[in-house]
């Protein structure tokens, strides 16, 4: 049992029997339907966030009206959510409470950005990571050579990775590293174990300028720590045995001792509390990488998800992004049985938007054990998968056109550029795309687009079927001015508490990921050579490797 009282799984609550007979009433409706006769259709199922400071500023809109549902099962989705206490919930997580109960610690991530007040225990102090952040970007760090550090590498995987990628991929200065007669520091990401990854960073830079960041919450990721003695091996063999490496090394880590253990002076050992978990861990000191490359407006970046944070926390559910995110993506999960989220978003900085997703999501909802220790009788999490637009058009669309599954859908469009022909073209096709994958083309429709290219009518009627595409991928569209610090800080913070508000209704604690853990055990016992308890084939795959690696030598 969890310290959350009485629990009753959510298919036992009445909300759930009545969104299970309208999952029923809509079966087989085409989307575009749901338009028809129902002109406040788009209003009522659109939902925007206005600037609280200047309410005529429209910061993000999210429309949910290509979605497959109505005002009736939207009224039974937040009846679900009431039957969950799903406020008292809410309630919870933002009084640090241990809502993570498996692990028995508060997932309090919020308190980074200044949304909710720090539970006890060290670590949310980040003003030393802040000192040094600054330090480093104006040139007041020097290696061991006494050369200015110019040039960081992230080390990390998963949270400690995903993160502070996506988010200077966002948001670093794509000019270069000198911008206004300004030398900036360089930012690299390595987060594969794979030697390529670090070799491609390193074999353009300059041992002398570089600062590796080690970024681990528990120091103990056999892919970071190998990929950190590789650096360290790498900078000996620039520099010198007897180099001063301690110059080139800090680290983000809720394991001190054994940060300094690896060799990192302790006052370059930035802390992280444990109630930060991994996926939700580019607001704490984990974000050092976006400190450096953006500087101040990282300070923007916190704004925006603390603004997030206080719209979840006192919005009624009726006007509640998250929730809506929330409670429209359990629809198509657990009453439509839709399998699949594409996130697309239209925006070449939020490329990586899909990977950091996929963490936040299937590794917080990825789960089938309720709170009670019960399975879960409904689908949980989806599989996240997607990839920047335009690009997605030209490689995977096809398949939500005419291929035989249903995908749900969601655009993250920025504007952007208000006058550059380019960034317009993008927007265009993003909302373009939405409408398309939710119309389709009839047969009739096929027939004509083949006529405007004056084909003879038995090629038409040959062609016909080939150019029918079903339709009723049904999406959410997310826009917003533009991607900067604020609005990132903000759409971040938006699926983090859509992934909050799913995992409190099905049941499922988040914030632990025990699954993991099976498979790196393996890993060891491969690594000591123990492949005794494996079946057969993983012992033959484990002798082939080691074959492979004598004939390699
Ligand atoms: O193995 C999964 C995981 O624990 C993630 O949850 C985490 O973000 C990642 O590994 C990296 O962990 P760490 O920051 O402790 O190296």
């Amino acid at each position: 049992m969890d310290n959350m009282g009485t629990f009753t799984p959510p298919q036992h609550l009445p909300a759930w029997t009545a969104l299970a007979a309208h999952a029923q009433r809509l079966a087989g409706q085409p989307l575009s339907a749901l338009f028809a006769n129902n002109p406040d259709r788009v209003d009522r199922l659109t939902l925007t966030l206005e600037n609280p400071t200047d309410l005529d500023q429209t910061m993000l809109v999210a429309d949910f009206s290509k979605q497959q549902f109505d005002d009736k099962i939207l009224a039974d989705l937040i009846r679900l959510a009431h039957e969950t206490r799903l406020e008292e919930g809410i309630y919870r997580f933002f009084d640090g409470e241990p809502l993570n109960f498996t692990e028995r610690r508060a997932a309090a991530h919020m308190a980074m950005r200044g949304g909710s007040p720090p539970p006890s225990g060290s670590g949310s102090d980040t003003r030393a990571m802040r000192t040094f952040a600054f330090d480093l970007r104006e040139g007041l760090l020097a290696g061991s050579t006494g050369k200015t550090i110019r040039h960081l590498i992230n080390l990390g995987i998963g949270g400690s990775d995903l993160g502070p990628r996506l988010a200077v991929e966002a948001l670093a200065d794509p000019r270069g590293n000198i911008v206004g007669g300004v030398e900036l520091v360089q930012v690299d990401f390595v987060a594969n174990v794979d030697p390529r990854e670090l070799d491609t960073v390193l074999a353009r830079a300059d041992a002398a300028t570089i600062l590796f960041v080690v970024s681990s919450k528990s120091f103990n990721t056999p892919e970071t720590l190998a990929n950190a003695e590789a650096a360290r091996q790498w900078l000996r063999s620039k520099l010198g045995d007897d180099a001063d490496l301690g110059a080139h090394f800090a680290a983000v880590s809720n394991a001190l001792e054994a940060a300094i253990a690896f060799g990192i002076r302790p006052d370059r050992v930035f802390p992280l509390p444990d109630w930060v978990g991994g996926r939700y861990s580019v607001w704490s000191a984990i974000g050092l990488p976006l400190l450096v490359a953006i500087g101040g407006a990282f300070d923007d970046f916190l704004v925006g998800g603390r603004i997030m944070d206080d719209h979840f926390r006192l919005a009624p559910f009726e006007q509640n992004l998250p929730v809506w995110l929330g409670l429209v993506g359990l629809w198509n999960s657990s009453f439509l049985g839709i399998q699949s989220v594409a996130a697309l978003p239209y925006a070449h900085g939020l490329r990586s938007f899909p990977s950091w997703l996929q963490q936040l999501e299937m590794e917080s909802n990825g789960k089938r054990t309720l709170r009670d220790g019960s399975r879960t009788e409904t689908d949980t999490a989806p599989i996240v998968w997607g990839g920047a637009g335009t690009i997605g058009q030209h490689a995977f669309h096809q398949l939500l056109y005419q291929g035989t599954r249903k995908v749900a859908l969601d655009f993250i469009v920025p504007i952007g550029d208000a006058d550059d022909p380019r960034q317009r073209i993008l927007v265009d096709n993003a909302i373009a795309q939405a409408a398309a994958l939710m119309a389709g083309r009839d047969f009739d429709a096929a027939c004509a687009a083949l006529a405007r290219r004056d084909l003879p009518a038995a090629e038409i009627e040959r062609l016909a079927p080939h150019l029918i595409c079903e339709g009723n991928q049904p999406s959410t569209t997310i826009m917003f001015p533009q991607l900067d610090a604020f609005h990132l800080g903000m759409l971040l913070a938006l699926y983090e508490h859509k992934v909050f508000v799913q995992g409190w209704i099905w049941g499922i604690n988040s914030f632990d990921q025990y699954g993991v853990e099976h498979g790196k055990e393996i890993a060891r016992a491969l690594a000591s050579g123990k492949t005794g308890e494996q079946d057969a084939s993983t012992v033959q795959l484990a002798q082939l490797a080691e074959e492979f690696r004598r004939y390699m030598r």
